[in-house]
């Protein structure tokens, strides 16, 4: 799997890079994606009555218990050479990361100014006023677990944005602008089809940038990209850094 010629000539000259990336990032890491048909989480769990503001207001505890063992399987992983790639990438250009991620693998590898547009898991927050607060993460023994309250008596929820929900609108507005501006978008490991996330390597297109994506299956994305490239993350990264 060697790095198509173009696409390594775009990232050799490009000053300002753009990645987007799904939950096919974090796979190699032994994070399960959403919708592989037999390991994807929404292959064994019905994300609407887990991923939807009704669901937790119909059942918090059983909401919060599925986050927080998602919270603890986290605790285990490890970043892998993809996030360790991009981290290294950016010590040497502007390499702006966007991630539909909940995890914090991209940070554990030592990136920064990471944008979670879907929210994260570290950032739990009251369902009321929105305080963000610290939870301690305590792989739970049941299935349901309650949830603990704020001073204004909300209850903390997942700082995760799910179905229905509008994006962070500082996070959005921060993608779409590193989306507009990068000579280089890659786009790795996501199924594009949620949106808005999705639409961001359309705005790049619009503004004429050079657009990559690295996934080992094609994707609703793949015919209108400049490069589709066959690669896993972990893989493909470090050779596109090794080669450049
Ligand atoms: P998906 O599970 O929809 O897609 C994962 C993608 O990663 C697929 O296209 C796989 O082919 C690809 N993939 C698998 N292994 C890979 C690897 N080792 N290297 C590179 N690519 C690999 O996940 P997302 O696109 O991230 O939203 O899903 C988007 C959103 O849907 C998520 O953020 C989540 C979910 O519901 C919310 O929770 C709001």
């Amino acid at each position: 799997m060697t790095v198509p010629a173009e696409l390594l000539e775009r990232a050799r000259a490009a000053r300002s890079i753009t990645v987007l990336t799904g939950a096919g990032m974090s796979a190699e890491s032994g994070v399960p994606t959403f919708r592989d048909v037999q390991t994807g989480l929404w292959a064994k769990y019905d994300p609407m009555t887990l991923a939807t503001p009704e669901a937790w207001r119909e059942d918090p505890a059983l909401v919060w218990a599925w986050y927080q063992r998602r919270c603890a399987m986290l605790l285990a992983v490890q970043p892998n050479a993809g996030h360790r790639a991009l981290a290294d990438w950016g010590q040497k250009a502007d390499v702006r990361i966007v991630t539909q991620n909940v995890d914090d693998l991209h940070e554990r590898a030592g990136s920064s100014g990471v944008v979670h547009v879907h929210g994260s898991l570290r950032t739990p927050r009251c369902d009321t006023c929105w305080t963000v607060h610290t939870v301690e993460v305590v792989e739970p023994d049941s299935e349901r677990v309650q949830p603990s309250s704020c001073e204004c008596g909300g209850l903390v929820r997942p700082g995760v944005v799910w179905f229905g929900e509008a994006l962070p609108e500082d996070a959005w507005n921060a993608a779409a602008d590193a989306a507009a501006s990068c000579d280089l978008m890659l786009v790795v490991g996501t199924s594009s089809i949620v949106y808005p996330a999705a639409g961001l390597p359309r705005i790049a297109m619009e503004f004429g940038v050079f657009v990559a994506e690295i996934n080992p299956e094609r994707t609703d994305l793949s015919r209108a990209v400049d490069v589709h490239w066959e690669s896993t993350a972990a893989t493909g990264l470090p050779r596109l850094l090794e080669a450049i």
